[in-house]
């Protein structure tokens, strides 16, 4: 099916990451959030980052100008309708997903494949609670999306073949490598990458060492861009949380049981770089 205009639901750091490459591609992008200043903050932040790619001479100011061109935000789902395809990027929680996906399986077309940005939750059961399981499927951008090259591609128990090669197609169009992974908890990246996460927070939590030292470590050690805990602030504590818990009610074993040192630190609000405090100031 020819994709033109695609329905992206979310305008937190991963909906406007994935708003922003798909906008750069030429796609018109419906982009939906339940309220208005989500959008505005959102707008602002592609607008700061398209302008990083202009100074950066990896496009013109003229290709900035159409890609913002491309967005249009709104508030009512059902301007999503007219979409050829779409991807959900909302909170990371299962009851938030599940009434998306309803919405979004009665407002789409039929053939219309609807995709999941999520990073942990079974896209089986997102599937399931639609009438096109054939045509759910997982497609898990990484953050900041229009650096990183990945997109893994997560196939329900139902996800059609032929859907599995539109995400894959889609993908290569926006100039990302799609890597196919089969539906279990944390996927591959989170499953392999999280407990490195949550283990670093028990070692500051036992005083091994300060996270300016185990992020050191990691930096100089294992040539790693960011620290773990550099890492863990830029991805959201909060975000980290979700996903330990979901591997942990999902796999059951006792070693995803988050670190309660980063249960404190959400129930203090201090979920990383975007609330200004996490394992460091901002
Ligand atoms: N939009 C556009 N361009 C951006 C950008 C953004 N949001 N953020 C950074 N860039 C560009 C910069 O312009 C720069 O471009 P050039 O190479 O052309 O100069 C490049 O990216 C590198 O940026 P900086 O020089 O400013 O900073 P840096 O070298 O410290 O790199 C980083 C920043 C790319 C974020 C790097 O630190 C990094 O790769 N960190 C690890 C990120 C990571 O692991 N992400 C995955 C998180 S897990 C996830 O997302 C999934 C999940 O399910 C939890």
């Amino acid at each position: 099916m020819d994709i033109h205009q695609v329905g992206v639901i979310g305008a937190g750091t991963m909906g406007n990451g994935i708003a922003h490459v798909f906008a750069r591609r030429g796609y018109s992008v419906v982009w939906c959030d339940v309220e208005q200043r989500f959008l505005d903050r959102g707008l602002a932040t592609i607008t700061k980052n398209l302008e990083r790619e202009v100074a950066k001479s990896k496009i013109t100011a003229d290709d900035k100008e159409k890609a913002l061109k491309n967005i249009q935000p709104v508030i009512e789902p059902r301007r999503l309708a007219d979409c050829d395809f779409m991807v959900e990027a909302a909170t990371e929680k299962f009851e938030i997903k599940a009434e998306i996906f309803r919405d979004l399986d009665r407002l789409a077309r039929p053939e219309v494949v609807v995709a999941s940005n999520t990073s942990s939750i079974s896209i089986t059961k997102l599937a399931a609670l639609t009438r096109r399981p054939e045509q759910v499927i997982g497609m898990h951008f990484f953050n900041p999306v229009p650096v990183m090259k990945l997109i893994e591609v997560i196939r329900g128990l139902a996800t059609s073949q032929e859907t599995f090669t539109t995400v894959r197609d889609l993908a290569i169009k926006l100039e990302k490598t799609p890597v196919e992974v089969r539906d279990a908890p944390g996927f591959v990246s989170n499953r392999v990458l999280m407990p490195l996460l949550n283990e670093a927070m028990y070692a500051v939590m036992e005083g091994v060492a300060t996270p300016e030292a185990i992020d050191e470590v990691f930096k100089l050690g294992m040539a790693h861009p960011m620290g773990p805990l550099t890492l863990a602030d830029f991805i959201g504590l909060d975000v980290c949380l979700d996903i330990m818990r979901v591997m942990q009610d999902g796999l059951g074993d006792p070693k995803y049981r988050p670190c309660p040192l980063l249960i404190k630190l959400v129930d203090a609000g201090w979920l990383g770089r975007k609330s200004g405090r996490g394992f460091y100031k901002y």
